[in-house]
């Protein structure tokens, strides 16, 4: 990491850090101790004995109910719903919006949640912005006049850090001279999804591919569809590997319902990018 950026990559985990993980309490309780201290290991003993006695006097019934408890239940969904896309004030978000404010120099971390509630993903229009010539059309799932609008997991497939820590970046001179390497860019990309955690890039114009590591699956893409008839945007289904954190898309948490609404977040500077 680029030690001009220390202070402002919040989500850095060093090392420290990464050793300091709780291990917990382990006491030890002599035998023959003082007079009058207590032998918990021993106490604790017997009462264990005293439960698994009534558990077995309760029959196999009680057993199963115990286990049945001890599981946390799975919610999630059956299968993708088709949920309708809204802007960030709450109104139907309509491909003409899109295209007129939202472009690849768009700065801002514009993501919905889909198709559960804890599953953020980015939404972006890679078409170039007006007068300019640097951007994308007809990119790997886009949608829109020009085949620039695409949306894709907002959570790294490394180790799973969210938006904004992961975000995605515009063909703009890093801040601070953090890069160290004045337009340098992963593969000669010059906009690409990119996570602070520990440096991996997405490629945004081939369905979020893997451009450098530690990660090495690409980021799930959500199928976006564009109903001319009202202009309005939908989101059908997901492809690509599971979101991670999840053991597939659909389990994890409750799903967004019948619509699901932009939001916005500024995104982290970028300071912890692959030499
Ligand atoms: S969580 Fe490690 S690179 Fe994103």
């Amino acid at each position: 990491m680029n030690p001009m950026c220390s202070e402002t990559c919040q989500f850095a985990a060093s090392q420290r850090e990464a050793l300091s993980f709780p291990l917990g309490q382990i006491r030890r309780v002599a035998g023959g101790g003082a007079p009058g201290e207590v032998d918990e290991t021993r106490r604790n003993v017997l009462k264990l004995l005293g439960v698994a006695g009534l558990l077995a006097a309760g029959g196999a019934g009680l057993g199963a109910g115990a286990i049945q408890y001890a599981q946390p239940p799975q919610i999630g969904l059956s299968s993708y719903p088709r949920v309708q896309l809204l802007d960030l004030d709450g109104t139907p978000l309509t491909v003409t919006k899109v295209m007129a404010e939202y472009n690849v120099m768009t700065p801002d971390v514009i993501t919905f949640a889909y198709p559960l509630r804890n599953e953020p993903n980015f939404l972006l229009n890679l078409a170039p912005a007006p007068g300019g010539t640097l951007g994308a059309t007809n990119v790997v799932g886009g949608v829109g006049p020009k085949g620039s609008i695409v949306a894709f997991s907002a959570i790294c497939q490394h180790l799973g850090c969210p938006a904004p820590a992961i975000a995605y970046y515009t063909p703009e001179p890093p801040p601070n001279g953090c890069l160290g390497q004045p337009g340098g860019t992963p593969g000669g990309h010059e906009f690409y999804i990119h996570c602070s955690c520990h440096g991996s890039t997405y490629d945004v114009t081939n369905g979020a591919a893997n451009l450098t590591g530690p990660a090495v699956l690409p980021l799930p893409q959500v199928t976006i569809e564009w109903d001319q008839t009202d202009d309005t945007l939908w989101a059908t289904s997901m492809t690509g590997p599971p979101v991670n954190g999840h053991l597939d898309t659909l389990t994890g948490d409750y799903g967004v319902g019948t619509s699901t609404q932009l939001s916005k977040q500024q995104k982290v500077p970028l300071c912890n990018f692959p030499t």
